[in-house]
């Protein structure tokens, strides 16, 4: 059965949680909503308590009238499992269910997410709540989706208790089958580690020294899995009681969480949604909306996807908490879109007065409609539904970027050459100039098909097994450019250094051997031929077929190749073998790329971003102006801009200033 969501056009709308409020508020929520445009809510997401009073009574009437008067007024639902907020009766009866962290201390409850994603009490008791909203309500009209929880693992990712251990054990069983292998694969002969008996081995908590980097992956790894096995189990009691509607949970992709493998989970969902929330202290936020925009269409296999939530205005959990910029609220939503989102939401409709969560911007501000965020609010609800007709386009890419949550946990255990070097901070360094040069990405697992691409970039990929390897120097020997960033290849996938020389799995692709690391301190630089200069890494790279791109003229290696450049079969392979500051890098991926022939979806001034999504019948081209001083665009002949119904005959269309323009180009 396809399932797909039936809300028509963008979806628009955001988390609604009416029993916040006194019920006559409601009936002016659904009329706000109306003017807003809004088609979607999600409901009930931390309802549990209300929903079931004490253990096995229910009282859906607050949520029965929800529902009939959303649907009475044409707004559909995402309707939640409240599984994320367990209520206190559960854990006074349940008290083994909270979670231990990883210094042995149970957490309390009180608030969200204060359960051990292993504790059986939990599952069954989430199972059972799952199950009669999936009954009750599977013929509702309203409902045209399912919520699974929120955010699995945003607040309880690991729990180190004796439940959680033990099923780490299962887990490790599966994985190994027998304790040879274990100790094998995780080096236990090292610091008399080894293991006599399955029972022995226990979560990772703290210890005084480092622990075990094999123990602790393999650890993220069954986190990741213990959280996926609940998804599962709720969504397979949705289905067989509500098989019609499509079933979805908000991924965190960005900048603050990576506890779950979400390559694993992706395929789990009818509908991949996210959620993203701006840094304040990110000066260029547009990068990383679109960033992880290009990751979450990734993970749902191209085709679109839904923004679950994201922040009208401030959020209450950063040390400071800034308010958007006139206009970036607009831009922020149609820059998603770009990505392919088919659905805008936001937390939350209301903003609440009360709670832990009172200071967090809303649709409808405490200021309510007299206020510069309704307006906004309004106004992105007109735009949504004039680009009704973008719905279901893809997006094309000609390169690709190897994103890999394995390589990310392991490059960040401790005890590394360097603890400064972040995953995600290289694979950005690298993202930006391809964004500000309009060059559409994919981002791929590492044993990802790579028939489609012509240039395929692993910034940072420590982690790889050897067949996921072997894909990616076989694109290059097929024809294809490779690029890799410094530390790749270096350990297998239980953590073993690949011997003889780094960056062990691709240094016969890349044409070259190095002997030894030399991280740089922070601040320290090393300067480039031809004036550039390096941060962070560097290292002792002798060439073995490739040629010198360029080598240090100053720090701890000068003449050292820094970049290399390697023909290798009929293809060929890049190493950057350090951090080059953003104006060497950029030019270096502008040659990369167009070598490999890659081109921009569009050449437009700086700052103006350009992405396209690509329809049956028509290219979308999204043009965002993020540096205020708006732009001329060159756009294909009868061409309409979308967003005003302006026909552009001239062959230009105007990007206003701050301003976004989605231009219909036919085929
Ligand atoms: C998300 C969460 C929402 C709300 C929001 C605030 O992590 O799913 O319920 O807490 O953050 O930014």
């Amino acid at each position: 059965m396809s399932r797909s969501l039936s809300v028509p056009g963008i979806a628009y709308g955001g988390d609604y949680n009416p029993e916040q409020w006194p019920e006559e508020v409601w009936a002016e929520d659904v009329r706000l909503m109306r003017e807003a445009g809004v088609t979607m809510v999600s409901v009930g997401i931390f309802s549990w308590a209300l929903l079931e009073p004490s253990e096995g009574v229910y009282d859906f009437s607050r949520m029965d009238r929800v529902l009939d008067l959303l649907h009475a007024n044409g707004i559909a639902a995402d309707l939640a499992t409240p599984t994320a907020a367990p209520p206190a009766w559960f854990f006074r009866a349940h008290p083994e269910a909270l979670p231990v962290d990883h210094d042995g201390r149970t957490l309390s409850y009180g608030s969200r997410q204060t359960f051990c994603p292993s504790s059986p009490a939990y599952r069954a008791a989430a199972l059972r709540i799952a199950g009669e909203l999936a009954r009750r309500y599977a013929d509702h009209p309203a409902v045209v989706m399912w919520h699974v929880h929120n955010e699995y693992g945003c607040h309880n990712a690991e729990c180190h208790c004796d439940t959680s251990a033990a099923a780490f054990r299962v887990w490790l069983r599966a994985r190994y089958e027998n304790l040879d292998a274990l100790n094998d694969a995780w080096g236990t002969a090292f610091w008399s580690q080894w293991y006599y008996d399955w029972d022995e081995i226990i979560p990772p908590r703290s210890t005084g020294a480092v622990p075990n980097p094999t123990h602790r992956l393999d650890w993220r790894r069954f986190c990741s899995d213990a959280l996926l096995s609940l998804y599962e189990a709720e969504r397979g009691v949705l289905r067989k009681a509500a098989p019609a509607q499509p079933a979805t949970t908000n991924f965190m992709v960005g900048h603050s969480f990576d506890a779950l493998d979400y390559w694993r989970w992706a395929p789990e969902l009818d509908i991949v949604s996210n959620d993203h929330y701006l840094r304040s202290t990110d000066p260029e936020s547009q990068i990383d909306i679109a960033l992880s925009g290009d990751l979450v269409r990734s993970l749902a296999g191209g085709r679109p996807w839904f923004l679950m939530e994201h922040s009208t205005g401030a959020v209450n959990w950063q040390p400071v908490n800034r308010a958007k910029n006139p206009r970036e609220l607009r831009r922020n939503a149609l820059a998603h879109v770009a990505r392919g989102a088919d659905g805008i939401a936001y937390f939350q409709w209301r903003a609440a007065k009360a709670g832990a969560e009172q200071w967090h911007s809303a649709m409808l501000p405490h200021a309510g409609t007299d206020s510069r965020i309704w307006q906004d609010v309004v106004a992105l609800g007109a735009d949504l539904k004039a680009l009704a007709e973008v719905r279901g386009s893809t997006a094309a890419a000609e390169v690709a970027v190897v994103w890999d949550w394995d390589a990310k946990w392991a490059l960040e255990l401790p005890s590394q050459p360097s603890d400064q070097v972040r995953h995600l901070d290289l694979v950005r360094s690298w993202y930006e100039p391809l964004w500000r040069s309009g060059i559409a990405v994919d981002f791929v697992r590492p044993d990802a098909d790579l028939s489609s691409y012509r240039l395929v970039l692993a910034p940072s990929l420590y982690l790889v097994d050897d067949e996921s390897a072997a894909n990616l120097t076989d694109f290059a020997a097929r024809g294809g450019t490779l690029a890799v960033g410094f530390h790749s290849g270096a350990v297998d996938e239980n953590c073993h250094v690949r011997l003889g020389g780094y960056p062990g799995a691709f240094r016969e692709a890349l044409g070259v051997r190095t002997d030894e690391l030399f991280p740089l301190l922070p601040g320290e630089k090393a300067d480039l031929t031809g004036g550039g200069t390096a941060s962070l890494w560097t290292e002792r790279v002798r060439l073995a077929g490739a040629r010198a791109v360029t080598s240090y003229t100053s720090g701890p290696l000068p003449g050292v190749p820094a970049v290399t450049r390697h023909a290798y079969g009929t293809g060929t392979a890049w190493y950057v073998a350090t951090l080059p500051d953003a104006g060497t890098l950029a030019a270096l991926l502008d040659r990369v790329c167009a070598e490999a022939g890659v081109a921009s979806v569009r050449v437009t001034p700086e700052g103006v971003e350009a992405v396209l999504r690509r329809g049956e019948a028509a290219d979308y081209l999204f043009l965002v102006d993020h540096r205020g001083a708006g732009a001329e665009v060159p756009v294909a002949a009868d061409a309409v801009e979308l967003l005003t119904g302006e026909p552009l005959k001239g062959g230009t269309v105007t990007v206003p200033p701050g301003g976004v323009v989605v231009v219909r180009e036919p085929r």
